[in-house]
């Protein structure tokens, strides 16, 4: 660690990953529900127990960003954190944030508005605490006087996700138009601004862990960018199918949402060629498998399963069946469960001293565990998304008789969730496992020649 302020990040990955555990919880319960009996149908339905699923994900994934960018900033503008307390008081109020939001689901206190559930207190609560991190950070960069790309890239990605999130404020009676609004913030999220964050953090782990010159690395950052953004915005009418909008948006959504994968391939091989040309330059080989696996399964779960169901000729048909959480859970934990997981896997030796700097034996079965976890869930949902698909859509039976022939595929989901479960259990052991130490040590700043360091004692 260089800097002091650095610290912070410390205890935004620990929320980050009591709450992911606790995602989990909602999420196996979620799984069995579909396998039989459920007593818990009058306490905990369906519908809660997967808002609180999606909803902890959100939450985490954003605390795993905020705290990932405490740590980036201060590298990167060379600079303490403009407020450490601030950052404290911000993680405070988002935790007690999130675990009320949770508490107020149990007792059906939410909007229903997929996602975007939380009640409008929470929803206060979330803009506030977006306003006093950019604001940390922002104060940081221009004490500093030193914003490089990388970090621009995440800011800038961090700050549209603020912005996106203001449609979700607002209530609208029409269905249409409600639907219509919540993609400003879901898909600009996902497929747009979060890519910004992701790339942005994965630009800093490359740079660090392999030998790739910043200045190249930096320059195709822009055009991955510029990628995302030119498929994206439009691409955002996927969406737009069927919820009653005008049919030209059929096509654009088609063309637009098709041409998204490029980004993604494009940042595999990103990742990719600077291992490949430049090297490695640092022993965390356990954070170069997260980050480098981040990148390949994005394209595996957002560019190939999102195209696999984006034109209109096949989302008519599998629009809203498992085949969408087939796709959602795959590129959800691609994209930005895994790069959290790098941001992590990089940050820890160093605010833990006692850890190996190359991982742990601990740290490689659970990379491996919750990868072949995640890679057959994401099958089970596939062959149980097909079965759906053609049992219910196109011979028509009912809802629930093609359900009881597609149990099987849950025996699958609940077996491979185990093996993903024990990967993430195994993480968050890891984790705990060292106590932490804030030691400052320079000894690895390449910027500071030794006699910088000399002058300035
Ligand atoms: C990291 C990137 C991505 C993430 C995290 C992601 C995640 C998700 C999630 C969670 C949903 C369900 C949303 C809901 O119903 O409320 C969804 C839907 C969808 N996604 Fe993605 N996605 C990503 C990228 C892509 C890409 C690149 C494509 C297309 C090339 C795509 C195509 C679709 C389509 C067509 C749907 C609608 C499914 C339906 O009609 O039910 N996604 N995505
Ligand atoms: C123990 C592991 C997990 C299990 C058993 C599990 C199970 C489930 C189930 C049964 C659903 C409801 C699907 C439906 O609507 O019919 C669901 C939804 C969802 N889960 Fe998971 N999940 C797990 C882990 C994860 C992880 C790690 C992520 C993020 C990477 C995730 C992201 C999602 C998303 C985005 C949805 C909403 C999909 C949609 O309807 O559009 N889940 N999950
Ligand atoms: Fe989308």
């Amino acid at each position: 660690m260089r800097y002091k302020s650095q610290s912070v990040a410390y205890w935004y990955f620990a929320v980050a990953m009591a709450l992911f555990g606790l995602q989990l919880v909602f999420g196996l319960l979620s799984a069995a529900k579909y396998l039989g009996p459920d007593p818990l149908l009058n306490i905990l339905p369906f519908d809660v127990t997967k808002m609180m699923h999606t909803n902890l994900l959100i939450v985490w994934v954003l605390t795993g960003f905020m705290g990932g960018t405490y740590w980036v900033v201060p590298e990167e503008s060379r600079a303490e954190l403009y407020s450490v307390k601030l950052a404290y008081v911000q993680l405070v109020l988002w935790t007690i944030m999130g675990v009320a939001t949770i508490i107020g689901y149990f007792f059906r206190y939410g909007t229903g508005n997929k996602l975007l559930e939380q009640p409008l207190p929470s929803k206060l609560v979330i803009v506030l605490v977006m306003l006093m991190f950019l604001y940390n950070i922002g104060m940081t960069i221009r004490r500093a006087g030193r914003l490089t790309t990388t970090e621009g890239v995440l800011l800038g990605g961090l700050g549209l996700a603020a912005i996106l999130y203001v449609p979700a404020l607002l209530h609208y009676q029409n269905y249409t138009v409600a639907i219509f609004y919540r993609w400003w913030t879901i898909h600009l999220w996902v497929e747009g601004v979060w890519e910004m964050i992701q790339g942005g953090l994965m630009a800093y782990l490359l740079i660090r862990l392999s030998g790739a010159d910043r200045e190249v690395m930096e320059k195709w950052l822009y055009v991955i960018v510029g990628l995302v953004f030119i498929a994206g915005i439009l691409g955002t009418a996927h969406h737009y199918y069927w919820i009653g909008v005008p049919g030209y948006w059929l096509p654009i959504g088609g063309m637009f949402s098709a041409l998204e994968p490029l980004a993604l391939v494009g940042m595999a091989i990103y990742a990719y060629s600077a291992i490949r040309r430049s090297g490695l330059s640092h022993p965390n080989v356990l954070a170069l498998h997260w980050t480098v696996g981040s990148a390949v399964f994005t394209m595996f779960g957002a560019g190939l399963l999102g195209v696999a169901h984006t034109l209109p000729s096949v989302n008519k048909w599998t629009h809203g069946t498992l085949i969408t959480a087939m796709h959602g859970h795959a590129a959800f934990y691609g994209a930005y469960v895994m790069i959290v997981l790098a941001m992590i896997s990089y940050a820890l030796p160093a605010l833990c001293p006692g850890r190996s700097e190359k991982g742990t034996a601990l740290g490689y079965w659970a990379f491996w565990l919750q990868l072949g976890g995640m890679f057959g869930m994401t099958l089970a949902f596939a062959t149980a998304g097909i079965g759906q698909v053609y049992l219910e859509r196109i011979m028509g039976l009912g809802y629930l008789d093609t359900q009881l022939k597609i149990q099987i595929h849950f025996v699958m989901l609940t077996a491979t969730a185990s093996l993903f479960t024990i990967g993430v259990g195994l993480f968050i052991y890891d984790f705990f496992r060292y106590p932490p130490q804030f030691a400052v040590s320079r000894e690895a700043e390449p910027e500071l020649p030794p006699l910088a360091v000399a002058a300035s004692n």
